[in-house]
């Protein structure tokens, strides 16, 4: 583009704006360069590690937490974007997806992070400073598996045969897969870890279930064609999402509970307090975003190839 036309867009730019665009020229001899520390907040960002102990290894613990916490963010971003666009082409749909799966394998990968990169005797002191604080209270991963699928998909595996009789969506949230990591079904009793995150995030959570009800991915996936439904790239990146977060992601998570956890021979309390032993494997949890693209036989042996 020429400089002329590039003044000239500028111009009607302001003028569409009822602004003078002779101002605004003028102000851009004034205006600073753009540098990167103050582009990507680099001061703020390295202010952001407070850690509780003067234990070393507990930076690289908050760090990478916080390294996880803005892929979440950005895998939120994408599906947002996908559940924002009406009538969606199948390419986009699909280049999306593949933007998510990208993100979830630097998870799955990255995570040796946390089961090679700390010393077991320095993790099993400074995780008492953080009880009863737990990666369970990530409203983000929360809120990205509600924007992936139904809320009947995330009821707890025990539940989900009468998941119909949870009438509206606050009574699928007080059942879904995850209130069994601090809740006791029989007495309702709940743990400080998730009574606390209920307190600070359940009402953004009904938020998002609410929003994403009729739009999250698998409700994205079946407001397709017939013939988009069929396309075998489609199929191919939706089970590789179900796969990573629900497989891959949860085993090399539950994989570094042992590591530390169970590192002198007996299983311990985790900082949240849940069951982890059982509570935190695929198998039991049997969360599966897209059951519909499952054999029966994958569905029944999801997550036993991971057994002991
Ligand atoms: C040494 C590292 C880690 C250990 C030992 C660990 C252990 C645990 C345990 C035992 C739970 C069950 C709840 C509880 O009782 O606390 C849990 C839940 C969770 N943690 Fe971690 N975790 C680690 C690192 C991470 C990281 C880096 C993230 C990333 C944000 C994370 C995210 C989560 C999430 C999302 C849950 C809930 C998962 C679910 O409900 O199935 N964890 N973690």
């Amino acid at each position: 583009m020429s400089q002329k036309d590039l003044i000239e867009e500028i111009n009607s730019k302001y003028k569409d704006l009822g602004e003078n665009p002779d101002t605004y020229l003028s102000g851009m001899r004034y205006a600073k360069p753009v540098n990167y520390w103050d582009y990507c907040e680099i001061d703020a960002l390295l202010t952001l590690q407070k850690p509780k102990t003067e234990i070393p290894d507990e930076s690289v613990f908050i760090m990478y937490h916080q390294v996880n916490e803005l892929l979440f963010k950005m895998i939120l971003s994408e599906i947002e974007q996908v559940a924002k666009t009406n009538n969606i082409e199948l390419n986009f749909f699909v280049s999306r997806l593949g933007r998510i799966n990208r993100y979830f394998d630097v998870l799955i990968s990255s995570f040796a992070i946390m089961k090679y990169g700390m010393e077991v005797e320095q993790y099993m002191k400074f995780r008492d400073a953080l009880t009863p604080a737990s990666g369970f209270q990530s409203v983000q991963y929360r809120k990205i598996e509600i924007a992936c699928t139904d809320l009947n998909n995330l009821i707890d595996a025990r539940y989900k045969h009468k998941a119909d009789e949870f009438v509206g969506l606050q009574a699928k949230i007080d059942n879904l897969y995850w209130q069994a990591a601090g809740k006791n079904h029989k007495t309702g009793e709940k743990s400080l870890m998730l009574s606390m995150f209920e307190e600070k995030y359940g009402k953004e959570l009904l938020d998002t279930a609410t929003e994403y009800e009729t739009k999250n991915l698998r409700a994205v996936f079946n407001s397709l064609s017939e013939e988009d439904k069929q396309s075998p790239k489609l199929i191919k990146a939706m089970k590789a999402l179900d796969n990573k977060i629900n497989i891959k992601w949860t085993m090399t998570h539950y994989r570094t509970a042992e590591h530390y956890l169970e590192s002198s021979g007996k299983p311990v309390a985790a900082t949240g307090g849940s069951p982890w032993k059982k509570y935190m494997h695929p198998k039991y949890q049997k969360r599966i975003f897209f059951p519909e693209l499952w054999s029966k036989e994958e569905l029944d042996t999801w997550g036993y190839e991971h057994e002991e």
